[in-house]
């Protein structure tokens, strides 16, 4: 039974405050999470709480949110099974009694829910990917991992946010890691030879000034091949270009091409999966873009994973939209934006029934816990994004699941989740 909740202000990656929750038991376990946030956040997300009080860290405080942990919170899950993960969030969301969590706070209700989730698997002398997952939960997931960032996430001028690496011909997740780290070096002393800038963005990949988008593909190519693996085979690419970011009235902007529609959008990616072994395409068009995205879906859909993020928010109600309108054919799952698990849950086996694929995700601004490295095992979906193989907030979920496979011993099943798409080229 839940006794106490508490709540403290802490710093995530990028040095803005957010929330930290302890869960207590009346048996004296505790269960504790911290909370990520994201810069290139979709219009339809559950509300961060913020203070807005500009005295204190430029109105970003959380002190509001940790008023409404400790009390009125509090107050409704105490008594509460922690074991009832359901009940929890069921009661909080019921407490906070709007559609978009605005009353108490998205980052509030979720490290309630993810505490709890911990402080449950605590008590029951389980793992947390085990308490989630069930007996059966034992796959890995296939790591994208960020090695160039754009966007909102670094001032070089690219236009595209992500560009990421995938070790799909490794035969184990630490496998995986040790070929996105090598390619991470060769892509710093290529980038260093060319005198371009080696220091990180917010998800710890480069932030080179290219002079191209996809320059960012070719240069990544080069690093493939110069850490000795091959391109597609080996070792692919992802993109999530967070297309919100180039819409304007209508049309996409990028640098030195203005006022693309969303049909030259998908003709550019065409040609680039022509190019480069690109496997998989995250919001390659704005999240308003509905019409585009089924067209873009059915032009690229057999030779790329079509995966929408801000399109569905992790929201039952918009990815069943998208699974109609055949939109996409995956999903991106962040549990902060739809703000607890039980509802994160409830997101992924609507992906489930309709075959599609999910990708469990970080968000650009993270803290030291690795609650997704636990979560996508338990999910058992077989993919992960978590940022580059560099920096303590990324390293920290491929740490654990390096850790988790270790754990499970024979039992672990690593297998890419790609092959049945052939390998992009
Ligand atoms: P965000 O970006 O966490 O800044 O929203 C991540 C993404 O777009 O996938
Ligand atoms: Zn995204």
């Amino acid at each position: 039974q839940i006794e106490t909740v508490s709540a403290q202000e802490i710093l995530d990656s990028r040095g803005n405050p957010t929330i930290h929750v302890t869960v207590s038991l009346t048996n004296g376990v505790i269960g504790q999470a911290a909370v990520p946030s994201g810069a290139s956040t979709g219009e339809n997300e559950a509300v961060e709480l913020r203070d807005g009080d500009k005295n204190r860290f430029g109105g970003k405080g959380v002190l509001k949110a940790i008023a409404a942990v400790e009390g009125e919170i509090a107050s409704a899950v105490a008594g509460l099974s922690a074991l009832d993960q359901a009940a929890i969030d069921g009661a909080m969301i019921a407490l906070d009694g709007t559609p978009n969590k605005t009353r108490l706070g998205a980052n509030a209700i979720l490290g309630v829910s993810m505490a709890a989730a911990r402080v449950a698997a605590s008590s029951l002398g389980l793992p947390l990917w085990s308490w989630l997952g069930g007996c059966g939960a034992r796959r890995l997931p296939m790591p994208m991992m960020n090695v160039i960032n754009g966007g909102a996430h670094a001032d070089n001028g690219l236009d595209m946010q992500e560009f990421m690496i995938v070790p799909v011909g490794a035969s184990s997740f630490a496998e995986a890691v040790r070929f996105a780290s090598e390619t991470f070096h060769a892509l710093k002393a290529l980038l260093h030879e060319r005198g371009l800038s080696v220091s990180v963005g917010d998800e710890g990949g480069f932030a080179p000034r290219l002079s191209g988008n996809d320059q960012a593909c070719e240069v990544i190519v080069e690093a493939i091949e110069k850490a000795g693996y091959e391109p597609g085979k080996d070792i692919a690419i992802a993109l999530d270009p967070a297309a919100n970011s180039m819409w304007r009235d209508g049309h996409y902007e990028l640098r030195g091409a203005k006022m693309l529609t969303s049909n030259d959008m998908t003709a550019l990616y065409g040609r680039w999966i022509d190019r480069f072994p690109i496997i998989s395409i995250e919001d390659g068009l704005a999240e308003h873009d509905w019409e585009g995205f089924a067209a873009h879906t059915a032009a690229l859909g057999d030779r790329v994973q079509v995966v929408g993020d801000d399109l569905y928010v992790t929201n039952v109600q918009y990815i069943e939209t998208g699974i109609r309108r055949k939109a996409t054919n995956a999903v991106l799952i962040k549990l902060n934006q739809i703000g607890t698990v039980t509802e994160t849950i409830a997101a992924v086996d609507v992906c489930r029934s309709a075959g599609w694929g999910y990708v469990i995700s970080h968000r650009s601004g993270e803290t030291e816990d690795a609650f997704i490295a636990d979560f996508a095992v338990a999910m058992g979906g077989g993919q992960i994004k978590a940022g580059a193989p560099s920096r303590g907030e990324r390293t920290a979920k491929y740490n654990r699941l390096m850790a988790i496979e270790r754990a499970l011993g024979d039992s672990a099943l690593f297998a890419n989740p790609f092959a049945s798409r052939g390998s992009g080229e």
